[in-house]
């Protein structure tokens, strides 16, 4: 399978500034050294607690803000090194979905003003009838009736809004959408209306998906494979489904041990994780996850580990992953 995303090195910093003269006094490393490849027809998850960095790299991705260091290319296009037009003209084949349908959307614009509007902004070279056409045929893609068209986005419901802005994200076909929590803000039952529609959508148009979420139920139902992040660096990429595979990384197996249920609807309880959860201002030196992590020794405290493959063909950044220790918590010799 050819890659269509390359992300290498990838790191976004904030500084943080404080005290009467705003000096810097330190950064928050929302994105710290990420590298992944997304293949071509595939749906990548990515799961990680609030503040790990998801959102910031999906907005890296898409070229809405600049990376501090590192590579991310597009079908072989360096995105980190474009400009407005070009990232404008890649627009047309990457598209992205946000948590939130009703700030997604104009208050003041009609649903098919919002969509019209596409038509505008990308400089398509389409003539009126066809345009609407497209708006009607859009709409019905997504599960909406023509005369939602005419509705304003305060007459609609969540799961209306975010199937206008789905239908929105899909009117210049595009091979690649970023799905950043795209039902979160729904109920239990549209939750799940939406999410077979975007696996419909998906295998009509054999799109690619990064679907970003904290619900790691929802994640390995959607996904062919899984980032887990935790502070900004991922903590481990998975093969496959995780229902089909011992984790590798400490942090996996806890969020999987609190979250994962059968019913990838159910409402499930908050992570019970141990330790103090700490944040990505300031970190100190060694492993991201040693104050919370159950196998840690004196090497996790001094030296990060590199995200490197494991037996089961994913990756995980631990000096002690799971899936090469035996059940009386021993490395196994290799
Ligand atoms: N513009 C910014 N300035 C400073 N810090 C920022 C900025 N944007 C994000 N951050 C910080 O970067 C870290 C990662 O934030 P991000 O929004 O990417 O997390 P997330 O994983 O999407 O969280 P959530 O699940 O809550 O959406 C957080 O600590 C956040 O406070
Ligand atoms: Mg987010």
């Amino acid at each position: 399978m050819k890659p269509l995303v390359q992300v290498s090195r990838l790191s976004k910093f904030y500084p943080v500034t404080g005290g009467l003269l705003h000096k810097k006094i330190g950064e928050v490393k929302a994105v710290n050294d990420l590298t992944f490849d997304l293949f071509k027809g595939e749906s990548l998850g990515v799961v990680g607690e609030s503040g790990c960095g998801k959102s910031t790299l999906a907005r890296l991705i898409l070229g809405l803000i600049k990376s501090t260091r590192g590579q991310i290319l597009f079908d072989g296009l360096d995105i980190t090194a474009m400009g407005k037009t070009r990232l404008r003209r890649l627009r047309r084949r990457m598209q992205m979905v946000f948590q939130d349908p009703h700030s997604s959307l104009d208050p003041r614009n009609s649903i098919f003003r919002s969509l019209a509007e596409v038509f505008k902004i990308q400089k398509e070279k389409i003539t009126t009838a066809k345009r609407n056409d497209r708006i009607f045929q859009l709409l019905d893609m997504v599960g909406l009736k023509p005369e939602h068209c005419r509705a304003y986005p305060y007459q609609l419901s969540g799961g209306q809004k975010q199937r206008a802005v789905i239908a929105r994200a899909l009117a210049m076909t595009p091979e690649f959408i970023i799905l950043d929590e795209p039902t979160a803000a729904l109920d239990v039952s549209v939750q799940a209306q939406i999410v077979l529609l975007l696996r419909k959508l998906r295998r009509r148009f054999n799109m690619s998906y990064l679907f970003i979420s904290h619900d790691l139920a929802l994640v390995d139902y959607f996904c062919d494979r899984i980032i887990v992040m935790y502070l900004g660096r991922i903590v481990e990429i998975t093969s496959g489904k995780l229902s089909g595979q011992k984790p590798g990384h400490p942090y996996t197996q806890l969020l999987l041990d609190s979250l994962f249920t059968a019913d990838p609807f159910a409402r499930k309880p908050a992570p019970k994780i141990e330790g103090e959860v700490p944040t990505p201002f300031n970190l100190p030196g060694g492993c991201v996850f040693q104050n919370r992590c159950p196998h840690a020794q004196e090497i996790c405290r001094s030296l990060s580990p590199d995200l490197v493959k494991t037996r089961t063909n994913g990756q995980v950044a631990c000096h002690f992953p799971l899936n090469s220790i035996d059940k009386k918590g021993e490395e196994i010799q290799k």
